[in-house]
């Protein structure tokens, strides 16, 4: 099993549609997937799941993630164990996404601080939804654990970038979102290193936690802003830059700890995903990935090509995966 997270603390670069599609694409060739929506604006879970599902899990009962960590959160004890929705006739299963997921933000902000300080609840709350996951993961034979994350640098994302296996970063060629890249590296160390410190510090704890060392997997290049050719001269420009600031701001901040913390890729690039237009809010409106729409969904004429080269795209980038992770 493999936990694989996407991130960026840039917002909007594609993050969600990407981790969508790639799991999706994993399912279909043979795999069990797990997706984890861990943002608040719980877009992943929209794209799979239709507004009664969604309202009934944050109802009463419901299983959202929040559910979950909700013991923790009015201090009551541990995390509550809830099954994650199975998707109907496929391999797929969703810990789905809940708006108060933001308190949960809150509460591993202090436990960051208990760690710190060497206290063995800091490390209880932080490990919570990782301890969930694996739970849930080992019993059901999951092979890819696909975690979706907010556009921020914040004490939940912390959490779990530091229990992934492997972590994914969307860009889109564009100067902000160069710029938004920036930090991410040196914040990523930072973290690293201080939880590899507390960890020393305390020793063994009863329960399982976070191994602290997540792998960056590349960058996967996201060109849907991309429409004439004018824009493509442009994208060449901000697209070939990429390469550069991933290996500055990225990769050298994480193997100067340790050399381990970055696949060796041919300029980083692990994929590409390109603008699909009207078909992705078509494909969020079937709930379904831009390579599975029929005539049904309302695809007509050119656009079979598009839903054709999309199959093709994300098998071929599923099957990367597959051999790297
Ligand atoms: N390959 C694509 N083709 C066409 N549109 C796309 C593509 N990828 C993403 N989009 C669109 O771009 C917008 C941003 O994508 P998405 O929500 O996946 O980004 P994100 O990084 O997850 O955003 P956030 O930071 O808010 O979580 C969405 O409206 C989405 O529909
Ligand atoms: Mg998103």
């Amino acid at each position: 099993m493999k936990t694989i997270a996407f991130f960026n603390n840039k917002g909007g670069v594609g993050k969600t549609t990407f981790t969508y599609h790639l799991g999706y694409s994993l399912e279909t060739l043979g795999k069990r997937v797990l997706f984890v929506d861990l943002d608040p604006q719980c877009n992943l879970t929209a794209h799979i799941f239709d507004d009664n599902e969604i309202n009934q899990s944050w109802g009463p009962g419901g299983n959202s993630i929040h559910k979950a960590v909700e013991p923790i959160i009015s201090g009551a004890g541990d995390f509550k164990t809830i099954p994650p929705h199975k998707v109907s006739n496929r391999n797929i299963w969703v810990f789905m996404g809940d708006l108060l997921l933001t308190d949960f933000d809150g509460e591993l902000s202090s436990a960051w601080t208990q760690i710190l300080a060497g206290q063995e609840r800091g490390f209880r709350v932080t490990s919570a939804i990782y301890r969930l996951i694996n739970e849930f993961a080992t019993k059901n034979n999951i092979d890819y654990v696909l975690i979706d994350l907010g556009p921020n640098l914040g004490s939940l994302n912390r959490a779990i970038l530091l229990g992934c296996d492997n972590f994914i970063v969307p860009m889109i060629p564009d100067l902000f979102s160069l710029r938004g890249s920036q930090n991410l590296g040196r914040v990523f160390a930072d973290w690293i290193k201080n939880y590899e410190l507390a960890k020393a510090r305390i020793g063994s704890v009863p329960f399982n936690i976070q191994n602290g060392k997540p792998i960056f997997s590349g960058y996967v290049l996201q060109q849907f802003n991309v429409y004439r050719n004018r824009k493509t001269k442009a994208y060449a420009h901000w697209g070939s830059q990429i390469p550069h600031y991933v290996q500055q701001y990225v990769v050298n901040p994480l193997v100067a700890i340790d050399p381990n913390l970055a696949l060796n890729l041919q300029n980083f690039q692990v994929a590409e995903f390109k603008n699909y237009h009207t078909l992705l809010p078509m494909a969020q409106e079937s709930l379904k990935p831009i390579f599975e729409l029929t005539s049904q969904d309302g695809v007509v004429g050119g656009h079979f090509q598009y839903v054709d080269d999309c199959k093709a795209e994300f098998r071929q980038i599923g099957k990367k995966i597959i051999t790297l992770i």
